[in-house]
């Protein structure tokens, strides 16, 4: 059987994607062929030799209706062309309005990173045509997430260049950050899309694109191992937290941990900081929190990166919305208390001898939680007592410390967020083998569940 015809298996669970089965990525070529056609240059045959769509056919919503669900003989994406390929120069010129647009890369660019070195990286791209054609489908179909793989993609290349990384490896890391979540193509956009909470099983689902960027990359000549072993580690995290294999450190790659630090900065800006008109500098506190995942120095290097900028940090608030902005950073303060004592009682006290990974993640991920706000600010008096000043009366304005000290709460809210989810994960998922540690689990979701979503931001 060859590799096309095998199910896509993920570490022992049911197959969730399959190469030749017809999914998202057809949706979005029919789309895109109304302004860029697209057309079949082979004939378009199902598993069985039926043809589906005769060759010189252009793929409309209509004849792509009557493909959805069939399984073909060859995954899609081999059998069609589209007119007009986004190229090399219209890559580069992508990546120059974003660093125009961007007053962080305007500035790294003017100091430190010559515009010029990004021509012969993005010259790469005339010899790869299939990560052309996605890379094409991207920028129409998706355009929220192409403008975050140029984000990606310009962070990689400058950690890289920091880091003094041979030009090959930094080529190659920027190339990982423009192909790493192709995966997103041929996953349901309505998952994708959802706004409210992801369920355990969609969560998984959308995991999945990971994989799903390997498998297809895997398949293109002219990529380097390394940029598929970057790939497959750009979720995985130095302190055993990350997906999909939940690797530790020692077993990953410098360049997947470069692009794994790229993607968490600009996966925080967009999804936590953008809408609200913040900068990438209020990343750092951030990062600075989450210091044990990331890869070592990667942090001191976007903090020194960003620093570097000199653009100024811009005030939460100020005047008469400082009480209240205190007042619910105290009472966010107590809740985050609680939640994560309740997290780590249940997680700490079944033991470190059961032998399970998956449980041993989740005490990693306590212990890892504990350690970072045990160092931290949050928990200590002083913070404390400047916000119970902040909170009595108004004329006081946020101070750096206090403006960190609510980016941390919200960062810790979205690590208990998480493992809380992780942990209902493990119970629903059945893994756990043994049934008293599984009912003891089980007895300490109940409990955190109330807190859950009601995190008390003082942002919100
Ligand atoms: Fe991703």
């Amino acid at each position: 059987m060859s590799r096309d015809q095998q199910s896509f298996v993920l570490d022992g669970r049911p197959p969730v994607w399959n190469p030749l089965q017809v999914d998202a990525y057809a949706d979005y070529l029919a789309l895109l062929s109304v302004t860029n056609p697209v057309v079949a240059v082979e004939d378009i045959r199902s598993v069985d030799g039926e043809v589906l769509l005769a060759r010189s056919t252009f793929l409309n919503q209509q004849n792509i209706a009557a493909l959805k669900n069939k399984m073909l003989s060859r995954p899609l994406a081999h059998s069609i062309q589209i007119e007009t390929l986004l190229s090399a120069e219209d890559l580069l010129q992508h990546l120059l309005n974003t660093i125009r647009s961007t007053e962080y890369f305007q500035s790294l660019a003017e100091r430190k990173h010559p515009l010029s070195s990004l021509e012969p990286v993005c010259a790469m791209l005339s010899r790869l045509p299939l990560v052309q054609q996605m890379l094409t489908v991207m920028a129409v179909q998706m355009n929220d997430l192409y403008q975050r793989t140029l984000c990606v993609s310009l962070w990689s290349l400058y950690i890289a260049q920091e880091m003094r990384l041979p030009a090959e490896d930094a080529g190659a890391v920027f190339w990982a950050a423009i192909t790493h979540d192709m995966g997103m193509l041929h996953l349901n956009p309505q998952i994708l899309n959802k706004t409210d909470d992801l369920t355990a099983d969609e969560w998984l689902y959308i995991q999945c694109h990971v994989e799903i960027s390997n498998y297809i990359l895997a398949d293109i000549p002219g990529l380097s191992p390394a940029i598929l072993i970057a790939v497959s580690e750009h979720h995985e995290r130095c302190d055993g937290t990350g997906y999909p294999l939940a690797k530790v450190e020692s077993e990953l790659s410098i360049l997947g941990q470069v692009l794994a630090v790229a993607d968490a900065i600009v996966g925080i800006y967009f999804n936590r900081f953008k809408a609200q008109g913040r900068r990438w500098r209020e990343v750092i506190p951030v990062l600075e929190l989450n210091r044990a995942a990331y890869l070592y120095r990667s942090c001191d290097i976007v903090a020194a990166m960003i620093l570097r900028s000199e653009l100024p940090l811009p005030n939460v608030v100020s005047g008469g919305g400082v009480p209240e902005f205190a007042e619910r950073m105290l009472q966010q303060n107590l809740h985050l208390q609680n939640w994560f004592m309740q997290l780590r009682d249940c997680l700490t006290s079944v033991g470190y001898t059961h032998g399970d990974r998956k449980l041993h993640a989740l005490q990693n991920v306590v212990l890892h939680i504990a350690t970072t706000f045990k160092g931290s600010m949050l928990f200590k008096e002083d913070l404390r007592e400047s916000l119970e000043s902040l909170a009595s009366e108004d004329g006081h304005s946020i101070n750096k410390v206090v403006a960190d000290a609510s980016l941390m709460q919200q960062e810790m809210a979205f690590h208990l967020q998480r493992l809380s989810r992780m942990m209902q994960m493990y119970i629903s998922s059945g893994e756990g083998k043994n049934p008293k540690i599984r009912q003891h689990l089980q007895d300490g979701y109940t409990k955190i569940s109330g807190y859950i979503g009601g995190s008390n931001t003082p942002h919100s």
